[in-house]
């Protein structure tokens, strides 16, 4: 390995997905015994029950689950601006709706506009200062076309497909190798704080989309000549 390349840009490599080991993917899927799955550590010692919060962040999670069937109802620009109010810089933009090593901030949001009031058939980048949206291409790829390139099944149309892009040199240029990790954590913080959102609304339903094809999704973006990782989607709709 050169001195100047990181283990995290080789993993990135490594963990990518695109047409040429996507068979491998699913076959790894295919071979998987759910039946032998570990959910939780099973101590030798028996867990004494503490009392639960009926905190209303509670009561969000208790109705997070994911959803994979939409109705082909247009998106308002009222419920666009609460999807995207989940990556809002509230206090500045070192002080988001989640947080980040060092407030590095290496999270993107771009999404895909299928059928969203005045955005349909755009791709959309949002500005977390502003809580604005800049219009990054006119024709965006339709529902119908990009549904093969998310590698799972949904029924009906999704009004938007939210797309995690890190910029991870902001984060790796502070901390090296270790700053993968806090990338990572970032989206992941970032994906909680959607999901939550879509939780609480009564009419949005979402679900992550973890099988991308990554190069396939960096061109679709005009990201292709820059250093972006695409690193999860999720699809919100009705
Ligand atoms: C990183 C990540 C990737 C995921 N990728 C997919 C996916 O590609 N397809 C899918 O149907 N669900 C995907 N999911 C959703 C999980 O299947 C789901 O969260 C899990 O089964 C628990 O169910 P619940 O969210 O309904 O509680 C993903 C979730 C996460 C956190």
């Amino acid at each position: 390995m050169e001195d100047d390349e990181l283990y995290f840009d080789k993993f990135w490599e490594a963990s990518s997905l695109d047409k040429f080991n996507l068979e491998q993917f699913a076959q790894s899927l295919n071979t998987y015994d759910s039946d032998d799955k570990e959910l939780t550590l099973e101590l030798p010692i028996k867990p004494v029950s503490i009392p639960i919060s009926s905190s209303a962040t509670n009561k969000i999670a208790k109705k997070r689950k994911s959803s994979r069937e939409f109705s082909n109802r247009e998106l308002s620009i009222k419920n666009l601006g609460r999807v995207l109010s989940s990556f809002y810089a509230w206090n500045g933009l070192e002080h988001r709706a989640y947080p980040s090593a060092g407030a590095t901030y290496v999270n993107e949001i771009f999404c895909v506009a299928f059928n969203v009031e005045n955005y349909s058939g755009k791709i959309i980048y949002y500005d977390p200062e502003l809580h604005g949206i800049t219009i990054v291409k006119d024709n965006a790829i339709s529902w119908a076309e990009a549904k093969d390139k998310l590698n799972m099944n949904i029924e009906g149309e999704p009004n938007l497909l939210v797309i995690f892009v890190s910029f991870t040199e902001r984060v790796l240029s502070k901390y090296g190798e270790r700053g993968g990790r806090f990338a990572l954590l970032e989206i992941g913080a970032a994906l909680q704080q959607l999901s939550l959102q879509v939780a609480e609304s009564k009419r949005l339903k979402g679900v992550a989309v973890g099988g991308m094809l990554d190069n396939f999704w960096k061109r679709e973006l005009k990201l292709d000549r820059t250093d972006a990782h695409i690193t999860i989607g999720y699809l919100v709709g009705q």
